[in-house]
Parts: structure tokens; C-alpha cells; sequence
């Protein structure tokens, strides 16, 4: 297909989703796609199912749904793959996390139970918490690699698949800093080869699926694309990255409080955040240096919102906390309060009480499904490396060298619908509005 803006291939042909973990996000992203296909339920929260797009003017009333304005895969051509250190199928995986009702699960019984999970590539040094047993073995990372690669040109034969996306939805690893085997492609591999122990699990992913030419989206917050290495690898490949960290629950909440008290200029002098939730994510979560690399991701947030070096005085002394408590009774239906100190018209102070009753992998599932779309569609028309118009879907978007992240959720979705727009050779929309009044 050609247009004024850029050329974008037609989506022909199935796509296959590579799924890393199937957890909770990962069966509830499946079990919402079988249903919505069979008609049992609606993909509420998913931008590319659901979402409009406003095009030209106010006066010309045009908003066609995304789906119909950009040509996406339909769920109808997904196929799934995934890898678990547990051998659980997606029926049983899906009932262990308790998200989806067993009546529905039932309903989707032969296609959930279809989906059985490749031998996983796992080092326990990444997360304490978990005792997997369906694992490779190999004598270095890089065997494990070609062990991944052959998984997936297995996946792709068998079902005759034209296209891949893959997707980090397995556990959230332990804090890690940039190391010099992530500084270029050629010390990643050299790395590979000679098993050196700060390489992750989630970096040998990724270069399996960079190396096939596969784009690659990072649910967690680990490290894992962000790093010169593995950029290096999807400029020479030329496919599209996207990280980090889902942006569900307390902190999706967060990026939509805070840019409206920074828009009004009341201050903030505290905002204290904490959750329980008690699904497997918060018990590997519940280990002090997978939560480090959370909290970083969580924490980051309202600096680039509010500005406190523009802003001293309404924000430079703002005490921002934030704590997970890993509660099991509660399951996946995390609870999240937030106490918001604010102030404003000189000084007086008041507060905020937000109480969050949510579901994690509900929320997570829709996102996971645009980003495999839109990540598909980069592909498509060419776009490579870090797709930061995705920032929408992330916690921690990642950005290029010296720019900072964009956390704003409506800027953001602004400059998603612009890149839409301008893909397709539309004019962007910048709400200036002047001509209706001239
Ligand atoms: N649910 C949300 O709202 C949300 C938001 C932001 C980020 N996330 C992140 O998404 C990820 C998935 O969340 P979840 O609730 O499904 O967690 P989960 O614990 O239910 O599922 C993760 C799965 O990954 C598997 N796993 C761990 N290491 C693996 C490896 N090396 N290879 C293959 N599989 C591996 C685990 O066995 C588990 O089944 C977590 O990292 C979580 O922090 C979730």
C-alpha cells in the first residue's frame, strides 16, 4: 500500500505472537482473544480493537476505528507460541492464576489446552523465587539461543506463518546495570559464547528474536533492549523494539492524576503509593532485587510529568514512595492506595485518597495485544529500533540517548494517533483550532 506518508505492506498471511511466559497476562491476552473471536466477549481496553481516530477537521465529523484506518492483523490470523519454565498448557496455566472465571476458561478448553509452552531459557540467578523445571539446557547462552531460534523456526513452519512478534510477559528479572557485554553486539555475543553471568535470560530472547529479524516488546521493566547491544542488533536487522513495563494499575492512575494537577499548578508535597496483590508476579516481585528494578520503573514517573526543575516550588520537594506487599489472598486483584499531598492557592493544603480496586492481567492483556499489532505494523512499514510512539503502553518508555521519557498518558496517546496519521499520509492534529474562527 502506498501513501503520502510512508509505505506500509499489507498484512498477509498469519502472524505469530511469541509469547515469553504464559502466566497471568500472557492466558488472560489468549483466553480474550479466543472469546472475543467466538463471539463470548468484547476486547474493552484495546486501542486497535475499540479505538477511533479523528482525521482532518471537527467539521467533517471523520473518526473511522484504528483497525479500519491502518491495515493491522486481525485476531483471526494470530497464531501463539510461548515458552514457561512450568509445562503447564495455557487452560491450566490459566486456571493456576485465577483471573479468568473456569466457566469461560471451560469454554475455551481445547484451544487453551492447545498451547503447550516450549522448555524455557531460565537462570534462577535472575529470579529467586521460582523453581522451574521445563528448561533448556545447554552447555553456553548462545547454544540457548540457537536452542530459541530453532523453537521458532519450528513455530513458524509448522503453521505456516508469514510473520512474528515477540513479547517479554514472563517474570520480572533482578535489577541489573548496563555491564560491558551490553555495550555492543560484539561483546553480547562474545558473552554468549563464554556464559557471561550478567547476561539474562530476557537478553537471549530478545537476540534470538533480533537476530530472526522478529520485533521485540519488553512487558517487564527489566533492562533487556535497552541496551547499546541489542540496539545495535535491531538497526542491522531493521526491526522495531518497544520497552518497558506495562503501565497498568497504580501507575496508569498516577500518569492520569498528575498531568491535570501540573496542567492547574497545584502543588504536590507527598505521594504515597502502595499495593497489595498476590498473584506470582507480586511473589517474585516480593524478592528485594526484582522489586528494585520495579521501583526504579515506578518511581520514574512523575519527574518528567511535573518538571520539579521548572517547577521548585510547587514540586521540588516532593516525597515520592512507592511499596508492593506481596499479599496471597487477594490473588490477581491487586489493591492500590494512593495519599496525594497537595496544595495550592497560598499554600493551603489538601489531599487525595485514590483507592484502586483492579486486575492486573486484565488490564495488561489489551496492551499486550495493540503492542503486537502496532509493533507488526512498524514492521511493516519499515520502521526500525526504539518505537517510542508506543510510549502510551509503558511505565519506563524507552527513549533515544539524551531525550527524556515522555510519561504524560495524553501526550503520549497524541503522538500515537499522530504517527498513525502521518504513516498514512494524514495531516497531524495539533488542536490548534484557529480556522473555525476565522
Ligand atoms: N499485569 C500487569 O498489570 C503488569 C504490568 C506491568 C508489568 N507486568 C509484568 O509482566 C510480566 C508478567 O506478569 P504476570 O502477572 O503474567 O506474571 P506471572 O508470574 O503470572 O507470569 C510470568 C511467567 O513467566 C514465567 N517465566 C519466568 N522466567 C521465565 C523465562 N526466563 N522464560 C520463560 N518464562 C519465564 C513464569 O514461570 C511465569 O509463568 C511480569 O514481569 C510483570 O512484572 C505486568
Amino acid at each position: 500500500m502506498t501513501q503520502k506518508g510512508i509505505t506500509v505492506a499489507p498484512a498477509e498471511g498469519k502472524l505469530g505472537v511469541l509469547l515469553v511466559g504464559l502466566g497471568a497476562v500472557s492466558t488472560t491476552l489468549v483466553a480474550g482473544v479466543l472469546a472475543s473471536k467466538k463471539g463470548l466477549a468484547k476486547p474493552i481496553g484495546s486501542l486497535t480493537q475499540m479505538g477511533t481516530i479523528r482525521l482532518g477537521k471537527r467539521t467533517e465529523h471523520k473518526s473511522p476505528f484504528i483497525k479500519e484506518f491502518v491495515p493491522l492483523a486481525k485476531m483471526e490470523d494470530l497464531v501463539f507460541g510461548a515458552w514457561d519454565v512450568f509445562p503447564d498448557n495455557a487452560y491450566e496455566a490459566a486456571i493456576k492464576a485465577g483471573v479468568i472465571e473456569k466457566p469461560m476458561l471451560d469454554a475455551l478448553k481445547e484451544e487453551l489446552s492447545a498451547l503447550k509452552p516450549w522448555p524455557a531459557a531460565f537462570d534462577k540467578n535472575f529470579v529467586c523465587k521460582l523453581d522451574g523445571t521445563h528448561v533448556k539446557k545447554a552447555a553456553t547462552k548462545w547454544d540457548l539461543a540457537g536452542q530459541l531460534m530453532e523453537d521458532i523456526e519450528r513455530f513458524k513452519d509448522q503453521n505456516k506463518i508469514s510473520r512474528l512478534n515477540m513479547i517479554w510477559c514472563a517474570s520480572t528479572e533482578a535489577y541489573l546495570q548496563s555491564k560491558p557485554s551490553h555495550m555492543s553486539l560484539e561483546a553480547l555475543e562474545k558473552g554468549l559464547k563464554a556464559n557471561d553471568p550478567n547476561i539474562p535470560p530476557s537478553m537471549i530472547y530478545a537476540y534470538a528474536a533480533l537476530k530472526l529479524g522478529i520485533p521485540f516488546s519488553n512487558g517487564a521493566p527489566n533492562l533487556t533492549v535497552d541496551t547499546p547491544a541489542l540496539l545495535e542488533l535491531a538497526d542491522k536487522m531493521n526491526v522495531p523494539l518497544s520497552g518497558k513495563d506495562f503501565k497498568t494499575g497504580q501507575t496508569l492512575m498516577k500518569t492520569i492524576i498528575a498531568p491535570g494537577l501540573r496542567a492547574r499548578l497545584l502543588g504536590i508535597a507527598g505521594w504515597f503509593s502502595t499495593n497489595i496483590l498476590g498473584n506470582r508476579d507480586g511473589e517474585v516481585l516480593d524478592a528485594p532485587e526484582n522489586f528494585k528494578t520495579k521501583e526504579e520503573s515506578k518511581l520514574s514517573v512523575l519527574d518528567t510529568i511535573l518538571q520539579p526543575e521548572l517547577q521548585p516550588e510547587l514540586y521540588g520537594k516532593l516525597y515520592h514512595k512507592v511499596r508492593i506487599n506481596y499479599y496471597p489472598p487477594r490473588g490477581d486483584d491487586k489493591e492500590s492506595w494512593d495519599n496525594i499531598d497537595i496544595f495550592g492557592w497560598m499554600g493551603y493544603p489538601m489531599q487525595l485518597k485514590v483507592n484502586f480496586l483492579c486486575r492486573d492481567s486484565i488490564l495488561a492483556a489489551p496492551l499486550v495485544l495493540d503492542l503486537v499489532l502496532l509493533m507488526d505494523l512498524a514492521h511493516r512499514a519499515g520502521m526500525k529500533g526504539i518505537q517510542e510512539w508506543l510510549s502510551f503502553f509503558y511505565k519506563s518508555p524507552m527513549v533515544a540517548e539524551g531525550l527524556y521519557p515522555e510519561h504524560n498518558l495524553f501526550i503520549q496517546q497524541t503522538k500515537l494517533k499522530n504517527t498513525l496519521r502521518h504513516m498514512m499520509g494524514e495531516d497531524p492534529i495539533t488542536h490548534i483550532g484557529l480556522e473555525y474562527y476565522e
